[in-house]
């Protein structure tokens, strides 16, 4: 099975982002940027300038993770700046057709994220616009939360969905099923046999002392 690892950037030393990545290039699929404006989470992290110097320096592709609570303004301004996938809420887009479809117009990834307590069906509509959907598996705003067990039910019944959509021939390009919060060695491992295939880790690879080792560590237990 083909998975991807994507460290976030929220757990590293933001003086140091350029080194920082640079420590995981090796080894990571995608670099996560938790973009926040303090409205959608009660945390504020960065924002587009800080992206689009990320997109010039450094080597891997960047996964935007809106956190923000009017996406539908926003998520096409990370697309058109070079991001290979931008992800926005469902809980904050009022039109995600439209907003999906621009993502996907200026050239990156669309991806859906849906919070722990949000449910899938409502939005099984808009997996075919989509190329990721994310399954939070913390309340968004902070990194270092405890992993939520029960979110895992919510990934194995994505995983059945997209697995019918693809069937059905409802797809074109695969949907990548990803989970944040709380992954680690051992959360990891849950979530794969869940069928999530795209992950993403922030304090169990920056607070490594060696990141990239535990971005291998982290495959090697989501490939199990
Ligand atoms: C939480 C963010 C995550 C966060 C994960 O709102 O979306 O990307 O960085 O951090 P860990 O892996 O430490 O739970
Ligand atoms: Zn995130």
């Amino acid at each position: 099975m083909s998975v991807r690892i994507s460290p976030s950037i929220l757990a590293a030393d933001f003086t140091r982002l350029a080194d920082e990545a640079a420590a995981v290039a090796d080894d990571a699929d995608l670099l996560h940027v938790d973009v926040m404006d303090n409205h959608f989470v009660p945390n504020l992290t960065v924002g587009l300038p800080v992206v689009e110097s990320l997109v010039k320096n450094v080597r891997l592709p960047l996964d935007i993770h809106l956190g923000v609570a009017d996406p539908d303004r926003w998520a096409p301004g990370y697309a058109e700046a070079g991001a290979r996938s931008v992800t926005i809420h469902a809980e904050a887009t009022i039109t995600p057709v439209r907003t999906l479809r621009a993502i996907r117009a200026a050239g990156a990834q669309a991806g859906l994220a849906l919070n722990p307590a949000t449910p899938l069906e409502p939005y099984e509509a808009l997996l075919a616009e989509a190329d990721t959907l994310l399954v939070m598996t913390v309340e968004p705003g902070f990194g270092s939360q405890r992993f939520l067990d029960f979110t895992l039910e919510k990934v194995r019944r994505a995983r059945r969905t997209i697995d019918a959509l693809a069937r059905f021939g409802g797809r074109r390009v695969p949907l990548w099923l990803q989970v944040d919060g709380g992954v680690n060695e051992t959360t990891i491992a849950r979530c794969a046999e869940a069928g999530a295939d795209s992950f993403v880790a922030g304090s169990a690879v920056y607070a490594a002392a060696d990141p990239g080792a535990a971005v291998r560590a982290l495959r090697a237990r989501a490939e199990d």
